[in-house]
This record gives structure tokens, sequence and C-alpha cells, in this order.
């Protein structure tokens, strides 16, 4: 999705914003541009497509000269991608420039409003309005934020704004309203940015801005005013990312880099959790005793969050006896969700930004049920609007596909589960101890499953040619083949479907012809000999079928035409274990169809629009 970046200090701007772009490509984007503010006017400069395009055309910034700027990479909503809609956006008469993610729902009213009042516009965009109506105040107050507090009463919709004015160098605007922006301080500088990468380089402290908070950026100060003016007091945070796990160190694309650093995210996330052989979550507000309360569970989530979800609502149904629905949170708001003061409404995000998912939040706390979150990114919109949030301390995830995310998102539910089940008196100690120690082995098994990836890569050599693959699976593995099938499809761009096994024959193995690739997951054991059967059906339509299973016992018993075999382990422990190879082969058979694995085309990391 669009990136922000902003810069007020005694270095040049220019190189300064497109080399903080950069940090921010994996967020997806099909246009890019850069304003600066240098005697008394703005110099801005944009281009269609990669980055490297306003490189290009600015000498890497060194043709435009400043101390003061902003820039942003977008990803088109309103208006197709061009030089045009890029932003900035500056207003008629060039006093506003502006950078915008988000979107302004009212912008036609209030452009109506401005033509009345003698604007035009050159753009189809709802971000332009923005800077003209800005614009507007600005001719009337001629103050940066009365402008734009003025400007901001009338808007409709979601915005993280860096906002500059042609006759002000020594100041600048940040504003935000359900998009994510952070200010990064630095010494004599100051910046803001839509995500950590972007600062890295240059410090560590950041504060990240408020729901409707608007800041006044100085080299030498930042002032921060709630929704009423009043002034916030707020201590920057020292993030402790290091520069490099922003970088893809060493690896040829981030996803595998994230890939391979599973074992580590899933120690991090479980490691804290563990203490004297019991699942200690550590949650704030919600209390056992409303725990016990607790009748229904929704889990709201997108993508593969969503998947997650899924596998979680068979640990949650299995070990704390809860009824669990899952849903997508695109669709939560709409279904007049069943909710009381007993309702739990678990919320899934690795971005913590999703703003369907936010709005199903929102939706859910309206309705009066208590929300706990499953979050990775610290400080994000919607752990900051949970009643309770758990991180997965997966760390930052750049490629848009996510892996190390999902995966920590899996464990962290199954811990999860586990303790709602002992709280809720269905889990005793002995079965506690047992969960628990299937959990701690999983470093070590996804290890053990990353060290040799030759068969996967010899698979993926085998399909990439192929037009469609098909997944199937049952119960959690039901839930794995969706993931497989998605992460498949998302990067390599073959056509991909996932289907419970049992339902194939219901309708899909029509499609089924001599040659079909067909992926299906039989690791869950009580279902291996159905999964068998389902194997046979495809066969005989002419499918080559890769089964995964787990135990060595099984090998050479699904009478699959390719078998991987997953080191044996408890049921808790396997969704984690199976998506390995999943990743994997979604991995190398992109790679050997040569696509842009970490930015796949149409795709965003954070998806920050309804
Ligand atoms: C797929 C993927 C997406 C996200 C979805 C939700 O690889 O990454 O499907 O899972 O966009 O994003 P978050 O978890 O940030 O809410």
């Amino acid at each position: 999705m669009c990136g922000i970046v902003g810069y007020i200090g005694g270095k040049a701007a220019a190189p300064l914003l497109l080399d903080g772009l950069k940090k921010l490509e994996y967020r997806g984007y099909d246009s890019a541009g850069i304003a600066v503010v240098n005697n008394g006017s703005i110099h801005a400069a944009k281009e269609r497509g990669r980055l490297s395009a306003l490189c290009s055309l600015t000498g890497d910034g060194k043709s435009i000269s400043g101390h003061l700027g902003i820039g942003h990479t977008r990803w088109a909503t309103h208006g197709e991608p061009n030089h045009v809609n890029a932003h900035p956006h500056i207003s008629i008469g060039g006093m506003v420039a502006l950078v915008h993610n988000g979107i302004i729902e009212n912008y036609s009213e209030l452009k109506q409003f401005l033509i009345k009042n003698g604007y035009s516009f050159v753009s189809e965009t709802d971000s332009e309005v923005a800077a003209q109506l800005i614009d507007y105040y600005y001719k009337r107050q001629h103050d940066p934020v009365e402008a734009v507090r003025l400007a901001e009463k009338r808007f409709a919709g979601s915005y993280a704004m860096g906002i500059v004015f042609a006759d002000r160098e020594d100041e600048f605007i940040a504003l935000r309203k359900d998009s994510p922006l952070i200010i990064g301080l630095g010494e004599g500088e100051n910046f803001i940015a839509s995500d950590v990468p972007a600062l890295l380089k240059h410090t560590r402290r950041i504060i990240r801005l408020g729901e409707r908070e608007l800041a006044v950026i100085r080299k030498d100060g930042v002032t921060i005013f709630d929704k009423d003016s009043n002034t916030v007091k707020r201590e920057p945070v020292m993030v402790t990312w290091d520069a490099d796990s922003a970088e893809k160190g060493g690896y040829d694309h981030f996803m595998l880099k994230e890939i391979m650093e599973q074992p580590d995210a899933v120690r991090r996330t479980i490691a804290p959790r563990i203490q004297h052989g019991r699942v200690e979550l550590g949650l704030k507000r919600i209390t056992e005793a409303a725990i016990r309360s607790i009748e229904r569970v929704y889990i709201v989530a997108c993508g593969s969050s969503y998947h997650a979800g899924m596998v979680a609502r068979y640990a949650i149904e299995k070990y704390a006896r809860i009824p669990v629905t899952c849903e997508l949170a695109s669709e939560f708001r709409y279904i007049e969700p069943m909710i009381g003061s007993n309702t739990l409404v678990i919320i899934i995000s690795q971005s913590g930004e999703t703003l369907d998912t936010l709005f199903a939040l929102r939706e859910a706390k309206k309705r009066g049920a208590h929300v706990l979150s499953i979050v990775n990114v610290v400080g994000s919109s919607i752990a900051a609007e949970s009643e309770d949030v758990l991180y997965t301390w997966a760390g930052p995830e750049i490629a848009v596909a996510t892996t190390k995310a999902y995966s920590t998102q899996l464990v962290l539910m199954e811990l999860l589960a586990v303790y709602l089940g002992r709280v809720r008196g269905h889990v005793d100690e002995r079965l506690e101890g047992e969960l628990i120690s299937a959990l701690s082995e999983l470093p070590s098994i996804i290890e053990k499953l990353l060290e040799d990836q030759a068969g996967l890569k010899a698979l993926a050599a085998e399909s990439y040619m192929q037009r469609d693959i098909f997944f199937m699976g049952r119960n959690i593995d039901y839930a794995l083949a969706l993931e497989g099938s998605l992460k498949l499809k998302e990067i390599s761009y073959i056509h991909s479907e996932a289907y419970a096994a049992g339902e194939l024959k219901h309708g899909t193995i029509s499609l089924i012809v001599p040659g079909t690739s067909v992926v299906a997951i039989c690791t869950y054991a009580p279902l291996l000999d159905k999964m068998v059967s389902n194997i046979r059906e495809v066969k005989a339509r002419g499918a080559s079928v890769i089964a995964i299973a787990a135990g060595e016992e099984h090998r050479g018993k699904t009478g699959a035409n390719h078998e991987i075999i997953l080191p044996g382990c408890a049921d808790i422990a396997l969704p984690c274990a199976s998506v390995v190879p999943l990743q994997l082969f979604a991995y190398y058979t992109a790679l050997m169809k040569g696509c842009d694995i970490d930015k796949p085309r149409n795709l965003a990391k954070s998806v920050t629009v309804e």
C-alpha cells in the first residue's frame, strides 16, 4: 500500500526522501513522487512505475535542492496509476503540497465546493481535493495548523498526511486518522514515515501519531496536538529492530529470508509465554472470570490471517470447548454478528492496519464483545484499539506474501487455545504439559524442514508450467490447503483452488483431467485413510498428486505420485510444520517462473482501504 516519508533538517531532503521511499517499496506501489520546499516555492517530481524512474528523473534527488520535503509511493485507488495522479499533490498557485495514505470518502462533495470557489483540478484523486481544501483555508487563516484542522473537519474517511507550505521552510504538518503514521526523532532533524524501515538508517526513536493527532515537525522539535488542540506529551519508543532485519540479509528475496527466520520467530513467540510449565499470556483486561463466562468466539481476519484463524478454530473448539465462528473481516460488519458481553472476538492481523479488520474490531466493540487481537506490529491501530493484545514476535515482514507472521499467528493461537482450555477447566496439568512440549519442539522441527530444500525445488521444477494446481485436505489440513493455495497463486500467478477433500466430488472434480496437479495435505492421522481415498479419486482421473504426510510410518502409504514426509509430531504442532513445504513449494515455483516474488503484481503488504 502507499508509503509516506517526510524530512526536515540540515541535509539535502530529496536524496533522503528517495532513500526512505526505497525502504517502503515492499508495501506495493505503482507511482512515486517527492516535493521539496526551497526559497518560497515547492519543487516536485513524480513518475509512474518503479522508484528507479524517479531516481533517474531527479539524478537521485540531486537536481532538487532544499532541506524540507515529503515523498510518497502510491498504490492506486482513485484514478489510474499515472504521473498526474501520483503524489505529492500541489494546490493551484503552488502554496500547499500533500502526500496522503487512505481515502477521503466525501471528496466529490468537497470538490464541488472548491470548484464553486474558483479551484480547478488536474487529477482524479481524492488527495488533490484535500490539498486544495487546505489551501483554501490557508489563504484565509495563514496558519498551517488552523488551516489543516479546518480542512480536516470536513474530511470523511481515513488519512495519514504529510503537508508542506511554500512559505514555511521551518516546519511541516503530519496528521492521521485510521491510517498509520510515525514520527522519527533525530539530532537537529526530524522525520515522518508510514512505516519503520524508512527511518531505521536515521533514527530509532519513534513516536506513533495517535488517532486524529496533528504534529508540527520542525528540525529542532516536534509538537503534537490532539483533536481538541491540547498539546500531547508522548515519549518516543526505541525500535530494537536492527537495520539488517529490514534488509534481505544475503537471501535473494525477502520471502525466502522470512521463511528461513521461522524457527527463531516461532521460538520468540512461544518462549516468553511458557512459565513454570504453564501457558501465561499476561492478558491485562480480559480476566479469567470473563473467559469462563464466554459462550461464543468469533475469529475475524483477512487472507492468510483468516487461514490462521481457521486452524485456530479447530484448536479452540477442541481444547477450550467453545463454539467458534471464523469470519472474513470484510464480511463481518454486514452479517449482523450475534454478539453479546459473553462473546470473545479475536482479531488477527500481521500489520495491525488492515482497514476491513480494523472496522470489524470497532463493530465488535460497539456490540459489547471482549476484543483480543493477535498482531505483529507493536502500537499499530488494531493493537491500540483492542481490549487486550498479544503480539506475534515475528519481526518486520517485508515480502508481501506472509510466511513468518503467519506461522507465529498459528503458534500464538494454539497457545491461546491451551490457555482458554485450562482456564475453563478442560485442559488439566498433564495435558497442558504435553501440549507445551509439543509446541516447544516446533522450532527444531522447522529447522530440520528447512535444511534440505532440494526435493521441493525439484517438485517446483515439475509444476511451474502448470495452468492450474489444486490443493485438498481435511480438518486442519483443509485450513492449510487454503493457505498453500493462496501462497502459490499470489506469487506464481498459477491458478489454484483449495478444497475440503470430501467436497471435491460435489463439483470441482470435473476440472481434474489427465496431467492436472493436485497437492494433497494428509498430515492429520485420524483422517489419513479418507485422504488416501480422495487421492485415489483424483488419480483415477489422471491427476498427478503430491502428498504431504507426517511420520515415517506413513511413507509409501498415500498412493500419491510424490510424497513429502514431515517428522511425526502432535496434532497441535502439525499446522506450523506443514506450512513450511507449502511456502517453499510456492517460492520455488514462482522463482522458476521468474516472478517478482517479494512484490507480486496488484498486491500490497498492508491493505488500508476497504
Ligand atoms: C497473503 C497475505 C494477505 C494478508 C492479509 C491480511 O500472503 O499476506 O492475505 O494475510 O492481507 O493482512 P494482515 O494480517 O496484515 O491484516
